[in-house]
């Protein structure tokens, strides 16, 4: 057993319950300033009481994060591409564990690119993350990353991808939702969480997504644009929060969203 990485995933995955809700603030490291987190303190401030843990970079977390902060970090190491470059595929890492510590993360994330060019170094670099994650007691959360070609977000491509996310040691992986995305769970070891991608077109929709996903198996969330591209994201992460943690329904949760909506 390793006491310290145990520890601080249980910081993100509450044992209470055995579900996270992780937001998603990452974006930037590849997008930039994105719609509704071009200043990113703004943004995250009033989301972060409702949070389990915050996903992040380096920079964002010292600019637009107070160190008093109790919320666990998940802090983003791989990056060196952007949006209007030649691949994103071509990632390397970009914070190393001495800074992770510095930083007092409960976890670091990076993404893979299965079935790219860049799959090999980015499979690799996961290991080795992973091998050094252990000597210090910091989990390793893998990202199956698809880049620009969102239509790859199917069962067989998604379980191939957590599957060897989990083989080269990931501690917990970040994947999408897909139709039958029970086998993409049922057949990665290690705890998955959803990511949300782009905005649904309603909030419903999000919030039938997340459900069907706890339903079918994933730990959580670790979620950013469908909770504060919204116009109402304080409603929105709690609507969240009451179907990965309290078990509403979709339409439990709608209600909620709508009364604390009325509130504001
Ligand atoms: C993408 O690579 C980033 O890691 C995001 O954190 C991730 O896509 C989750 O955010 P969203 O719910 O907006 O898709």
């Amino acid at each position: 057993m390793n006491w310290g990485l145990e520890n601080r995933l249980s910081r993100i995955i509450k044992p209470e319950t055995g579900h996270a809700l992780m937001l998603a603030v990452d974006h930037g490291y590849f997008l930039g300033p994105t719609s509704k987190l071009e200043v990113p303190r703004e943004t995250i401030k009033p989301l972060l009481p409702y949070a389990d843990a915050l996903m992040l970079t380096r920079g964002v977390l010292r600019t637009s994060v107070d160190p008093d902060a109790s919320t666990p970090v998940v802090l983003r190491v791989s990056g060196g591409t952007s949006i209007i470059g030649a691949a994103l595929s071509n990632e390397g890492i970009t914070t190393g564990f001495e800074e992770a510590i510095r930083l007092n993360a409960s976890a670091v994330a990076m993404s893979i690119f299965v079935g790219t060019e860049h799959e090999r170094q980015t499979l690799l670099n996961l290991a080795d993350l992973v091998s050094e994650g252990e000597r210090y007691g910091i989990p390793v959360l893998a990202v199956t990353a698809v880049g620009k070609e969102l239509e790859k977000r199917d069962s067989r491509f998604l379980s191939l991808c957590c599957r060897i996310a989990a083989e080269l040691g990931a501690h917990f992986v970040k994947t999408y939702y897909c139709e039958d995305f029970e086998k993409v769970v049922d057949s990665c070891p290690v705890p998955v969480v959803i990511a949300g991608g782009p905005k649904l077109d309603t909030f419903k929709d999000t919030l039938e997504l997340v459900h069907e996903a706890i339903e079918r198996g994933a730990v959580g969330v670790d979620m950013g644009r469908n909770i504060w591209q919204s116009d109402h994201p304080v409603a929105a992460i709690r609507a969240v929060r009451s179907v990965v943690h309290e078990g509403a329904s979709a339409d439990e949760a709608a209600k909620l969203f709508e009364s604390a909506v009325s509130g504001e």
